[in-house]
């Protein structure tokens, strides 16, 4: 609650400052009176008597105070005729300056304007991937305090290695802000403002640690980079410095939920999906980007840019590097720019080998000011609270302006000095790096073999934090009313939040994202036995 709500506002408390309070008019009004009458009466007391002393004063003193009202809510509804305070309660007197009464001159109080997209945003959420985040809220899984809670398998947080991260920050934390033997920082690095877009230790430290998580095949130049506070602010700031509100960027479905908001909200920027399919293990294919293009362009849509991530959210699957140059062709071939946001970059458990479109980049003589790389601690690092995101980008126009708007998602120093510290312990680090994987795809593996069991088929995938997995065969229509149907099943039986496709904007009803690293490996059982529930009543309605 904010102040202004915890102590209304008197909405008179203005006219009471800056004119004469009603009550001081009034009394003042009395005493002027007082002053005439009490003299009459000594003149009348002296001739008949005490009656008449005391009746006429008090009829004086009467009718004159009837005539300074009269004369007082006339002017009143002279000034203002429909005034609630002079029409609806007469005997409300608080006087009124000019402007007061110019505003209350329409009749009533309006309701005081907001912006539309305050007005949009405050309207209830109508994308299933946030309605489902707000019920675990209300009702979240606990196995001590709420064991018949919702279970939280719609959000890609990994929570697989957080003992790692809290055993570092045990034993660091106080000399990562504060500094050490080995680091001399001061107050002065911490207390007072700092560049906005990111500590040049910390884009330093990040540098290294991309090159050594993508497999130590590319080098990332830290004065490439500007930092933000999340890959959330980084795909809006970026947005805001390629594109103009109107303007479009191409998106391979299914994409990740936060694409809408973070690209529409404020820069305005239209998002037109480039349909993936599942007979292709919904891969990339360039027909598919020129048509997209080519309806944009003849609707009247400039097209800015290709949005892609990759590995994919949320199908976990990775893009060649064949195809990373003939994205890279057709962006040259339309003149527009590709965002590619690699936050999952480190999170590979699969065959396929991740490589990044800056590899790709580096190998050939393409024009580079037209691809820029997001990324960010959240997944890879699993630190998603800290918000540590990343603009990596050659073209230095874009990271110029990017910088001036870093302003409004700075990571805070104490934040940064603790994450240049982390990342510097290169021993944690590949300690961290090994176990991560080791242990996305021991849970990775053994829940799709699970849902393999139930007759659910996942898409093949090689990194992530969530399968995609075909649910196609439970749902009854086949469409998106029985896909929505599916998931009220799934929070409301199963009591487990996933993902529906439709919230990814995919074509295919009956795909559903189930995000693995939010539970343990031991708790995969639980999850399965909630799962088969649904399945069984599907089977038997069907
Ligand atoms: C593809 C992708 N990009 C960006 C983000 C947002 O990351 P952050 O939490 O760092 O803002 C997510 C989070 O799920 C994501 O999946």
């Amino acid at each position: 609650m904010t102040q202004t709500q915890k102590k209304p506002i008197n909405p008179f408390s203005q006219t009471h400052n800056q004119n004469q309070n009603p009550k001081t008019e009034s009394s003042s009004s009395s005493r002027n009176g007082m002053k005439l009458i009490v003299p009459l009466q000594s003149v009348v007391q002296g001739r008949n008597g005490f009656l008449l002393g005391s009746l006429i004063p008090c009829a004086l003193f009467y009718f004159f105070q009837l005539y300074l009202k009269r004369r007082r809510s006339n002017s009143n509804s002279n000034n203002n005729p429909s005034s609630p305070s002079s029409s609806s309660s007469p005997t409300l007197v608080l006087p009124r300056s000019s402007s007061r009464s110019n505003l209350s001159s329409r009749g009533s109080i309006s309701r005081v304007r907001l912006s539309k997209l305050a007005s949009i945003l405050s309207k209830p959420d109508d994308s299933l991937y946030y309605i489902g985040l707000d019920r675990v809220l209300q009702d979240p899984y606990d196995v001590f305090v709420n064991p018949n809670g919702i279970i939280q398998l719609g959000l890609s947080d990994n929570k697989l290695c957080l003992d790692l991260i809290e055993k570092w920050l045990v034993k660091n934390l106080e000399g990562s802000v504060m500094g050490n033997n080995d680091m001399n920082l001061s107050i002065n690095g911490i207390a007072p403002y700092q560049a906005f877009d990111g500590l040049n230790e910390l884009k330093i430290a990040l540098a290294d640690f991309m090159h050594q998580v993508m497999g130590g095949s590319v080098e990332f130049d830290p004065s490439n980079m500007v930092l933000t506070s999340g890959a959330t602010p980084a795909i809006e700031i970026l947005s805001f410095c390629l594109a103009d509100q109107g303007n479009a960027f191409l998106v391979p479905t299914p994409f990740y939920p936060g694409f809408d908001r973070d690209v529409r909200w404020r820069p305005g920027i239209d998002l037109i999906p480039v349909h993936c399919r599942s007979t292709d293990n919904f891969n990339l294919n360039i027909t598919a980007l020129e048509q997209a293009f080519s309806q944009a362009r003849k609707r009247g849509v400039k097209v800015r840019g290709i949005l892609i991530s990759n590995p994919s959210n949320p199908v976990g699957n990775i893009l060649t590097p064949e195809m990373l140059f003939s994205l890279l062709d057709f962006a040259e071939d339309k003149n527009i720019h590709i965002i590619a946001d690699e936050v999952f970059a480190g999170s590979t458990y699969g065959s396929e080998e991740f490589v990044s479109i800056a590899e790709v980049l580096d190998s050939e003589y393409i024009d580079k000011s037209r691809v820029h790389i997001i990324y960010g601690l959240s997944k890879d690092l699993a630190i998603a609270g800290f918000r540590v995101g990343v603009i990596y980008s050659h073209n230095k126009t874009v990271l110029d302006a990017a910088k001036k708007m870093s302003r409004f998602a700075t990571i805070s120093a104490p934040t940064q000095r603790i994450v240049t510290s982390m990342l510097s312990d290169k021993r944690f680090i590949q300690e961290y790096i090994d176990t991560n994987r080791h242990r996305i795809r021991r849970v990775h593996d053994e829940f799709v073999d699970c849902l393999t069991k139930l007759g659910i088929k996942c898409a093949k995938s090689s990194a992530g934090m969530f399968c995609w997995a075909d649910m196609s065969g439970l749902i009854k229509p086949y469409s998106e009313k029985g896909e929505l149907e599916l998931w009220e099943k799934f929070m409301s039986v199963a009591k487990i939040n996933i993902t529906p496709g439709s919230a990814c904007h995919c074509i295919e009803p009956g795909w559903f994202r189930i995000c693995f690293t939010t539970i343990s490996f031991e708790e995969i059982p639980l999850v399965i036995e909630r799962i088969r529930k649904v399945v069984k009543t599907c089977k038997s309605s069907s």
